[in-house]
Formats: C-alpha cells, sequence, structure tokens
C-alpha cells in the first residue's frame, strides 16, 4: 500500500519513514513536508534514493498542493504528523499554530474525501486532556478523560482531533487518532527538553529549567511510538481513539540530573529560570486499550532509551550543531534572555 506520511521531515515523522521503510518492504512511503524551521530535509537524506521513498515539499495547508499529491500517488492511507509542536513557541505566537494543526487537518481530511481512503491517522497527544495533580499518582488519562486543555498547542490538537471525529460521524471517513506522551530520541530539534539539555551541557551553557523542575512527563522512546502508530493502522477498528505511554514519568530536574551525570558534566550549569506561563504539572497515560486491543507494549526501557539518545546526539553533532547555528541563535535569546 501506499503511506502518505505528513510532517516525515520532523522528529517522529522521519522516526515513522525509517521505521516504516524497514518494517514494511513491499509498501510506498511518500513524505509531505513543509519544511518549516522544525523540518530537515537532510534527516531523509539516508532514504532519498530508496525507490520506495518519495519526499514532497508541500503545505498540509495549501488544498492545490494536496489535491496534486493525491492525484499523482492515489495514497491508501494517510498518517498526519504535520503539526507546530512547540508549547514555548504556541505561547508566544498562537496563529500558525492554528492554521496548520486545525485548518491544516481539514484540508487533508477534505483530500481524503475527494480522492478516498482506507485510513486518515491523526497523530495526536496527551496534551488534549490537560494536566495531573502531582499529589495524585493514582490519576491517569484514559481515553474517556474529558478534553480540557491549557496552551494554545494544545487547544490547536484537541480542536483536530474534535473535528477527525466529525468527519468520521459525518462523512464515515476511517479515521484513527492516537494520543501519545512525550517522545525521545534521535532527530528531536533542539528547542525540546532533553536535545536541549544535551546540547547545551556539551557546550558547558546553562541548563534553562522552568520553576523548580517539578512537573512531570511521561517519556516514550520514538520506536514504540512508531510501532503503536503501525500496528492502529492495520489492526484498529476505524473511528477508535489509543492512547499510548509506558509509564514511565520522571520529574523535568531528575532528566536533567540524568543527563549531566551521564555526559560527566557539573550541576552547576542548571539555572532555574522562569516558569512557562499555564505549565501543565503532571502527564500520564493509563495505556491499557492499545495494550489489550492490540497487544502493544513499550519495548525500550528509559534507563536504555536515554542513554541511546544522548549517545546518538554526541554522534550527531553536526546534525543539532547545523541547527543552533542559525536562526535558532535569535530563537534562544527571545525565549530565554529575559527569562533569568
Ligand atoms: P516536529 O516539530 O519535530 O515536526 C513537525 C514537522 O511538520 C516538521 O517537519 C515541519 O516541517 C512539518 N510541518 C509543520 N507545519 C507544516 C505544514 N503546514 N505542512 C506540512 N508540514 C508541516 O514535531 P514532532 O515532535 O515530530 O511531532 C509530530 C506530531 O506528533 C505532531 O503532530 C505532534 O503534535 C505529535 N506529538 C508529538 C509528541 C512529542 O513528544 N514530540 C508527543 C505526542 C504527539
Ligand atoms: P517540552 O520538551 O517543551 O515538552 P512539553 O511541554 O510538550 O511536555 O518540555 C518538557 C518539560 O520540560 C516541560 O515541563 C517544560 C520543561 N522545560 C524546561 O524546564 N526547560 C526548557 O528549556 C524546556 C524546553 C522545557
Amino acid at each position: 500500500m501506499t503511506v502518505l506520511v505528513t510532517g516525515g521531515a520532523g522528529f517522529i515523522g522521519s522516526n515513522f519513514v525509517f521505521y516504516m521503510l524497514d518494517a514494511h518492504s513491499d509498501d510506498r512511503i511518500v513524505c509531505v513536508d513543509a519544511l518549516t524551521y522544525a523540518g530537515n530535509l537532510e534527516t531523509l537524506s539516508p532514504v532519498m534514493d530508496n525507490p520506495a521513498f518519495r519526499f514532497v515539499k508541500a503545505d498540509i495547508t495549501d488544498r492545490a498542493a494536496m489535491e496534486k499529491v493525491f492525484e499523482e500517488e492515489k495514497p491508501d492511507v494517510v498518517v498526519n504528523f504535520a503539526a507546530e509542536s512547540h508549547v514555548d513557541r504556541s505561547i508566544e505566537d498562537p496563529g500558525v499554530f492554528l492554521n496548520t494543526n486545525i485548518i491544516g487537518t481539514a484540508v487533508l481530511m477534505d483530500t481524503c474525501r475527494k480522492y478516498g481512503i482506507s485510513r486518515f491517522h491523526q497523530v495526536s497527544t496527551d496534551e488534549v486532556y490537560g494536566d495531573l495533580p502531582l499529589d495524585r499518582p493514582d490519576l491517569f488519562f484514559t481515553e474517556e478523560t474529558p478534553i480540557h486543555t491549557s496552551s494554545p498547542y494544545s487547544s490547536s490538537k484537541a480542536s483536530a482531533d474534535l473535528l477527525v471525529m466529525a468527519y468520521h460521524r459525518t462523512y464515515g471517513l476511517p479515521v484513527t487518532i492516537s494520543r501519545c506522551s512525550n517522545n525521545y530520541g534521535p532527530y528531536q530539534f533542539p528547542e525540546k527538553l532533553i536535545p536541549l539539555m544535551i546540547a547545551n551541557a556539551l557546550n558547558d551553557k546553562p541548563l534553562p529549567v522552568y520553576g523548580k523542575g517539578e512537573n512531570v512527563r511521561d517519556w516514550l522512546y520514538v520506536e514504540d511510538h512508531c510501532k503503536a502508530i503501525d500496528l492502529i493502522l492495520r489492526h484498529a477498528p476505524v473511528g477508535e481513539t489509543y492512547n499510548i505511554g509506558g509509564h514511565n514519568e520522571m520529574r523535568n530536574i531528575d532528566i536533567v540530573r540524568l543527563i549531566l551525570q551521564r555526559l560527566g558534566k557539573d550541576e552547576s550549569l542548571i539555572t532555574y529560570v522562569t516558569d512557562r506561563k499555564g505549565h501543565d504539572l503532571r502527564y500520564a497515560i493509563d495505556p491499557t486499550k492499545i495494550h489489550k486491543d492490540l497487544g502493544w507494549l513499550p519495548e525500550t526501557k528509559f534507563a536504555d532509551g536515554i542513554v541511546k539518545t544522548i549517545d546518538w546526539y554526541l554522534s550527531h553533532r553536526e546534525w543539532w550543531e547545523n541547527i543552533i547555528s542559525g536562526d535558532y541563535q535569535n530563537y534562544y535569546r527571545k525565549m530565554y534572555g529575559s527569562r533569568s
């Protein structure tokens, strides 16, 4: 089958492209990506010459461009990773989040309706559920947890989820949704917690921890996320939503300490900075449904995954140094300059 992957030049999308080409040699993968600041064609260079792969530079909000890709490729399945994905950027400038994450999803689904597909999969996030209190470790997000968003980012992702379910009910579009916890692994843009801390530590720069560093996230190795989506595409009934997470809750400060320890750097690099506005306290997924229905379980333990990730950033210095040498400097000054 032909799988159209949007946002495949970003972090999770590129890992998904690699995973699919590896796992299903009879499938064709077409990647559509607008190459925003977060998209990096260099990431896809190992597969650019693969005859089972095609890259198309296009914006998912561009209806004519989407129709052209569908005319040419006639995809069976669409997996929508394309999004603006960084909470801090959404606080600074929500508009582009609404455009890509909501309008872009609608344009893609309209195109799916026009040309016909067997599955539209929306890659969503656990952030649509808002947050959980720090003093109630017994509480988890299930698929029944009400949507209750905090940031412009999570609100835009929740809006897209509602549209996806509406297109299913109203037009019978064969959809599925997955809501995953925080991912980590190779090719993550160094504005996100783990790669940012690794890059700063390696450059002996301060490690900016928001607030007291006590916020909790539920971390999942990116390949486990890719496997879960693949299972959903092949085995889940249409109309279903699945939470994906690995029961791996960590406080931010503990992750930062672990990175410093692994890199042999001093904890004096840790700098506590002004907290994020509306900062979600804790995310924690109950993955019972995907385990029971599809047999999915995370395979990579955090202790192993974080070492693999740190080692990847050590051995791919050029990849992230290229990123942090350009426009990223302006971003960093703007976001962190007035924060300490
Ligand atoms: P990312 O920011 O690394 O990559 C996003 C990609 O989408 C980039 O390649 C970018 O160029 C592309 N893109 C952005 N706007 C586009 C547009 N209008 N048209 C076409 N392409 C466009 O993001 P990521 O971390 O890989 O996240 C991928 C998806 O997974 C997102 O939908 C995100 O909401 C979701 N998600 C991420 C996490 C996480 O921890 N990173 C967790 C759960 C869900
Ligand atoms: P992030 O990687 O932006 O993911 P999300 O906000 O989507 O969970 O941030 C993860 C956690 O790390 C979050 O609680 C905010 C915190 N954080 C810092 O303390 N310092 C930083 O420089 C960044 C980017 C994040």
